[in-house]
């Protein structure tokens, strides 16, 4: 994953170090583990690298060329050794990097042979000895050493003897380029560079880019490595609105973001991409591809369709879809769903997809993301920054997604219906609030925990599992509660907790059995439901739906569970916003 930042300043300004290190905050939801940058001065590179959450840089000198990193490690513990940047023997080239250098093993004794010294166990550390070995200036051997490279790789590089340049590569990992008046900043993502600019290049497979000073102004070259041309590349401007990121009262960005639910699903009833996306499925093969919380949403979407539209949508999880796609018929529609539009797992099923000839539709939050530029058609969910790792109003915004998708294909669009369930959102979150406080006091305490539910309430289930999984760090487990007698039951035992998702629809009876199953061996079963029942030793009441509307369910049980999620990891004193080994966007495989 890792964040990386470039800044290329027309003039020397003792903001610079400062200004990399706002950006490297914004990008921290990309790994949290360890950070640095690195500057020049008249004596050379200057750098920093530190362990943990990024503070404050330590230097401020006026400079006008800096690199920043922010790391999830992949290649090499947690160590300064292993935070980037990396400079090369002569402490004369320092360089950033985000993907994965699949050949570094290869590079790297090739390098010590020629009597190259390695100080970190990076696959990245080999790209500055790289830029060390060859000559030629940095544009001229960023071309030379991209085609050495295999993997999905973001670079940005600096050398002290070109301290009017920065160079770039980009393979498959994101890269932006923001252009201010006398600055321009590369980033992963344009939220680094959000208050410097709305203009921005977006470099694609195989580009290097070049940003020099040149007299009173910043020049770009570009290059593609792939198709051996000179390349030509416009900026685009930034819709930066409802972009902005603010905590507000709130303790943690997740709470912000479950609480303000309500009004993010308003933004998000985009009826015409609905509409569109709807066309291009109409009569089609459809597969939806996604990970995680957005596969939920994804398996959600394949209830919701066969209910409301008699639609048939196959669900694969993007890291599996690579072993099917050369069977796939070319006619076929590909459905990417994914909050960050960056997923490295999502982004190789629609390289893989597209070049199969497979058209690409998807449901996306970040408007700027690589499977936003690379999607045919896009609902966008549009529920600004998501910060907190664990997704919550991008996963509800995606089932939104999925019923307008589903009203648009049965001809026959229902806003009143998803209107007036919102509404009911917004009367109950408080009291959705108290009982998940009070469900957190029994759960902090247990080593396992059951959700269960049926159809189209089980990924509900998994979703509600994944959540408590990834904060609270306590075993979770979702299942389909018709499942628990194939072998699951074995692990009940006197006070386990089950949390039954247990609406009035058309699962209701059975679950309350596979309920009761559970409780005749001693669970301790917390029941989410319109409807009490005498086995709940505790009970979250859900808004009551009609008949008609009872698919319309999974909307009102998502934030009970993400708040027993969030209360029971603060409860245990669990960094919520940010857990361990887990980063916001997964931008490696
Ligand atoms: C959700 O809480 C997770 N942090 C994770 O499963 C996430 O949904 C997954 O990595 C997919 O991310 P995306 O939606 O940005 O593609």
């Amino acid at each position: 994953m890792c964040g990386i930042i470039g800044l290329l300043k027309l003039n020397e300004s003792d903001s610079g170090i400062h200004d990399i290190v706002e950006g490297l905050k914004r990008l921290e939801y990309r790994g949290y583990d360890s950070w640095g940058y690195a500057s020049i001065n008249s004596s050379g590179i200057v750098m920093e690298k530190k362990i943990g959450r990024i503070t404050k840089a330590t230097f401020n000198h006026p400079a006008s060329i800096i690199i920043g990193h922010t790391r999830w490690a992949t290649h090499g513990n947690v160590t300064e050794a292993n935070a980037h940047p990396h400079l090369d023997c002569n402490n004369q080239i320092a360089i950033v990097h985000n993907g994965i250098i699949e050949n570094y093993l290869e590079l790297r004794e090739q390098l010590i042979k020629e009597g190259h010294t390695f100080k970190s166990q990076t696959d990245s550390e080999v790209v500055t000895h790289l830029f060390e070995k060859l000559q030629g200036d940095l544009f001229e051997r960023a071309k030379q050493i991209a085609p050495m490279l295999r993997g999905s790789f973001s670079l940005v590089i600096m050398d002290a003897r070109y301290s009017d340049q920065l160079v770039a590569i980009k393979n498959e990992s994101p890269l932006a380029i923001g252009i201010a008046e006398k600055e321009a900043i590369f980033a992963s993502d344009p939220l680094a560079f959000i208050d410097q600019t709305d203009d921005a290049i977006f470099l694609t497979e195989g580009d290097i880019a070049l940003a020099k000073k040149s007299g009173n102004k910043i020049t770009f070259e570009f290059f593609n490595y792939l198709t051996n041309n000179s390349v030509t590349k416009q900026s685009t401007k930034l819709d930066w609105k409802n972009q902005k990121i603010e905590l507000g009262e709130y303790k943690h960005y997740m709470l912000k973001e479950i609480v303000e639910q309500p009004v993010v699903m308003r933004q998000g009833m985009n009826l015409d991409s609905a509409q569109d996306l709807a066309n291009e499925m109409h009569n089609k093969k459809v597969i939806a591809i996604g990970c995680g919380t957005a596969r939920h949403s994804a398996v959600i979407g394949k209830h919701i369709l066969n209910k409301i539209a008699k639609f048939p949508l196959e669900v694969m999880m993007a890291h599996e879809f690579s072993y099917f796609v050369d069977e796939i018929d070319k006619d076929t529609v590909i459905l990417a769903v994914s909050q960050s539009g960056e997923t490295a797992d999502v982004m190789e099923c629609v390289r893989k997809a597209k070049k199969r000839g497979l058209k690409i539709i998807s449901i996306v939050n970040v408007p700027s993301s690589s499977l936003a530029r690379d999607s045919n058609k896009v609902f966008y969910t549009n529920c600004g920054p998501e910060i907190a790792v664990a997704s919550t109003k991008a996963f509800s915004n995606q089932i939104l997604a999925f019923y307008l998708i589903a009203f648009a294909l049965s001809g026959e669009i229902k806003k009143q219906k998803i209107e007036s369930v919102i509404g009911m959102l917004d009367k109950n979150i408080s009291y959705f609030d108290l009982k998940a406080r009070e469900i957190a006091e029994y759960l902090k305490n247990k080593v396992h925990v059951y959700i269960l539910g049926k159809g189209v309430n089980f990924p509900i289930a998994l979703e509600g599992a994944l959540k408590l999984k990834e904060i609270s760090y306590i075993h979770a487990e979702g299942m389909p509660s018709g499942e628990l007698k194939h072998g699951t039951l074995a692990l009940i035992e006197h006070g386990v907790p089950v949390i039954l998702i247990c609406p009035t629809d058309y699962t209701y009876h059975d679950s309350i059995s596979n309920g009761l199953e559970t409780k005749a061996r001693g669970a301790y079963l917390i029941g989410i439901s319109d409807k009490p029942h005498p086995s709940f030793n505790m009970w979250i009441q859900l808004p009551e739906l009609s008949k008609e509307d009872e698919i319309l369910y999974p909307l009102l049980e998502t934030i009970p569970l993400q708040l027993i999620a969030y209360y029971t990891a603060l409860a245990l004193g669990r960094d919520v916003d940010k857990p361990r080994n887990l980063a916001k966007s997964v931008t490696v495989k």
